[in-house]
C-alpha cells in the first residue's frame, strides 16, 4: 500500500512528532574534550589553525576543566607538551612530566572528571614519530615497553582511562599487563584501534608540536583504502584487552564506524572528530559559508548514527551549551 495511504510527511508536520519518531540522540553524556598541556603560568597560547584551541599551562588549565564538568561534560582526554624532546621521549614517562603533574592538579580540583590521557611519543621524541627510531625504521618492540612506563605513570598520577594512539602491534595488551601487575586492574584502556594515516591530523600536528621530522606514519598507521583490515586491528585490541575501541578519523570513516559497531555490538564504540574535521568546519564558517552551529551538530549526529557512543571533539564544549539550551 503505497500513496496516498502512506504518506511519510504525516510523521514531519510538528515539532513534538519529530521528537517522538527521533531515532538518533546527541547527548551531552558521550562528549569527550580534548586539552593541550604546556609547561609555564598564565598561558593560553590560540593554535593558529584551530580557532578556539589553546595550549593551556595547568593553572589555565583548571578553570577550563571545572567549566566543562559544570556543562555536565563527563571526560577531558590530554595532550602533553614537553620542555625538551629527545630520541626516546623521555617526557613521555617522567613522573613529574607536564601530563602527570596536570592530571595530579585536575584530580585535586576537579575530582570526578574522567582523566582519560593519551598514551604516545611522538609529542616527546625529537624526530616526532610515535616510536623508538633505528635509521628510518619505527621500532615495534623496544617501543612497547616506553608506553608501558608512560601509561603507567599516568595512572599514578591519577588518570582514569588511558588511550594509546601510537598503533604499535601489542601495546594493548603490554599496557595491560604492566597496569594489573602494577594492582590498576580497574583502570580501563581505550583503544585507538582502528586509527588511519590520515591528512586530517594536520592541524593537530600544529597544536602538540608533533609533525614527524623525517618520512610519514604510515608504516604504522592505517591505510584509508582499507576496511577489513579495521576487523582486524579491533579484534586483536579486544583480544588484548582493550575496554573501548575507537575510530579515527570519524566523519570520513562513518562507513569503518558502522562496521565496528556491527561487528563487535557488545562493545563500546568512541570515533575521534579530529582536528582536521574541526578546522575545516571553522575555515567554512568564517568564511560564511555555512552555518556553523547547525553544520557542527548535523556532524556529530552523524557519527552517532553511524554507531559510535562516544564522540571526542574539539567542539565538545559549544555542543554541549547547545545540547544544555
Ligand atoms: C598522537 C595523536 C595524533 C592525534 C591524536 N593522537 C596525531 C597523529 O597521529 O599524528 C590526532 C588528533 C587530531 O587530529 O585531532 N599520535
Amino acid at each position: 500500500m503505497a500513496f496516498p495511504v502512506h504518506r511519510p510527511r504525516r510523521l514531519r508536520v510538528s515539532e513534538g512528532i519529530r521528537r517522538m519518531v527521533r531515532e538518533t540522540r546527541l547527548s551531552v553524556d558521550q562528549l569527550i574534550q580534548p586539552f593541550f598541556v604546556i609547561y609555564g603560568g598564565d598561558v593560553a597560547r590560540p593554535v593558529s589553525s584551530m580557532p578556539g584551541v589553546f595550549q593551556f599551562s595547568i593553572d589555565r588549565l583548571l578553570p577550563q576543566v571545572k567549566e566543562v564538568w559544570e556543562m555536565g561534560i563527563p571526560a577531558v582526554l590530554l595532550f602533553g607538551i614537553p620542555e625538551k624532546k629527545d630520541p626516546v621521549g623521555s617526557g613521555a614517562y617522567d613522573p613529574n612530566g607536564i601530563i602527570q603533574q596536570a592530571v595530579r592538579a585536575i584530580k585535586e580540583e576537579v575530582p570526578d572528571i574522567l582523566v582519560i590521557t593519551d598514551v604516545c611519543l611522538c609529542e616527546y621524541t625529537d624526530h616526532g614519530h610515535c616510536g623508538v627510531v633505528r635509521g628510518k625504521e619505527i621500532l615495534n618492540d623496544p617501543t612497547l615497553e616506553l608506553l608501558c612506563k608512560e601509561a603507567l605513570s599516568h595512572v599514578e598520577a591519577g588518570a582514569d582511562i588511558v588511550a594509546p594512539s601510537d598503533m604499535m602491534d601489542g601495546r594493548v595488551g603490554a599496557i595491560r599487563k604492566a597496569l594489573d601487575e602494577a594492582g590498576f586492574t580497574c583502570v580501563s584502556i581505550l583503544s585507538y584501534a582502528v586509527k588511519y594515516a590520515s591528512a586530517f591530523y594536520g592541524p593537530f600536528r600544529d597544536a602538540a608540536e608533533s609533525a614527524p621530522q623525517f618520512g610519514d606514519r604510515r608504516s604504522y598507521q592505517m591505510d584509508p583504502c582499507n576496511v577489513r583490515e579495521a576487523i582486524k586491528e579491533a579484534h586483536l585490541d579486544l583480544e588484548e584487552g582493550a575496554d573501548i575501541l575507537m575510530v579515527k578519523p570519524a566523519l570520513p570513516y562513518l562507513d569503518v564506524i558502522r562496521v565496528i559497531r556491527d561487528t563487535f555490538p557488545q562493545t563500546p564504540l568512541a570515533a575521534y572528530n579530529v582536528s582536521g574535521e574541526y578546522s575545516l568546519l571553522k575555515a567554512a564558517a568564517r568564511l560564511g559559508w555555512v552555518d556553523e552551529e547547525r553544520v557542527m551538530m548535523e556532524m556529530l549526529l552523524a557519527i552517532k548514527r553511524a554507531g559510535a557512543d562516544m564522540i571526542i571533539t574539539y567542539f565538545a564544549k559549544e555542543a554541549a551549551s547547545l545540547l544544555g539550551s
